[in-house]
């Protein structure tokens, strides 16, 4: 059994797929559009009517639903997981949304390679371990058609913030930062920050040139403090997911920890939160 003094195995997925994980991340998924005010990024051109797009890790497949709507019905739009266990039943979608059971971290089938003009990833922090998203990347570039565009969403959390209003207890920003620290090492078992870490985030522009990618485009949003609470309430969500999945099974009381963390948090709800930047990386495959 895997226990604090045995940190080597690997985690599977983190997060749970219950009904309050997938309200958690519909939450996120509007949460992430405030301000933003797009779906696909504008530069990437969306305007040909037989346009393929793949959606890498759906969850709810909100993302695509909202998509089907704003494109003609011609366009062929693919959600790839590994469980659409938490979307809609397929009679309840768009005819032209379509579930491919696909591991973004495997080699591509045949039947995917250069297949979509455009790829959308988001949110895959708790999935890119050792802070490497190299292989993935590159299972990724490989689906892609000559002069198809990648567009990866992530939380910056090198920028960070813990955000107070002046009566907050002075405590509260050590908590919300212990629980991040807490969560992103397992329980201190995984030498943090490099676990869930954020460096590759930050440097994605850079990793997306080094594999060929061109245009290479970075678009950073904070949120606004205005949604930052409920930004909290995701997060804390998310914390109890990992509690529960990951930390109690490794045997040293972790899950504990992190709960009675959530908890202290929860009651400073009120008056701390934190923020960090949303970053946008957009890159384009050169034409053959
Ligand atoms: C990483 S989040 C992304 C959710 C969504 N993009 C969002 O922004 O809310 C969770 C999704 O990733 C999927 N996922 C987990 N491991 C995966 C893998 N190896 N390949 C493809 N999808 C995966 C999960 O099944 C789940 O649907």
């Amino acid at each position: 059994m895997a226990s604090s003094s045995t940190p080597t195995a690997k985690p599977g997925y983190m997060l749970s797929r219950g009904f309050t994980a997938n309200t958690r991340i519909a939450l996120q998924h509007y949460l992430w559009k405030d301000g933003l005010n797009y779906l696909l990024h504008p530069s990437i051109p969306t305007t040909s009517k037989d346009l393929k797009i793949a959606e890498i890790g759906v969850g709810t497949g909100i993302w695509l639903i909202e998509l089907a709507r704003t494109l003609p019905p011609t366009v062929q739009l693919d959600g790839l997981d590994i469980s659409f266990g938490q979307c809609p039943p397929k009679e309840w979608l768009p005819q032209n949304i379509a579930w491919v059971t696909h591991d973004a971290f495997s080699e591509p089938p045949e039947e995917l390679l250069e297949k979509y003009d455009v790829i959308h990833v988001q949110l895959f922090i708790t999935l890119i371990r050792d802070g490497n998203p190299v292989p993935m990347l590159k299972n990724l570039i490989k689906m892609l058609k000559p002069g198809g565009y990648i567009s990866w969403g992530e939380w910056d959390v090198a920028t960070w913030e813990v955000i107070r209003i002046p009566s907050a207890p002075s405590q509260t920003n050590e908590e919300l930062n212990e629980l991040r620290e807490y969560t992103s090492t397992l329980g201190k078992t995984r030498p943090g920050p490099s676990f869930i870490s954020s460096g590759w985030i930050t440097r994605l522009h850079q990793t997306f040139a080094e594999n060929g990618l061109s245009n290479v485009i970075v678009d950073r949003h904070k949120f606004s403090t205005e949604i930052a609470t409920l930004l909290l309430d995701t997060w804390m969500v998310a914390s109890q997911e990992i509690s529960a999945n990951i930390l109690d099974g490794l045997g040293g009381g972790q899950g504990d920890v992190a709960r009675a963390l959530v908890e202290e948090v929860g009651k400073n709800r009120g008056n701390t939160a934190f923020n960090l930047e949303r970053v946008i990386t957009i890159g384009q495959k050169p034409l053959k």
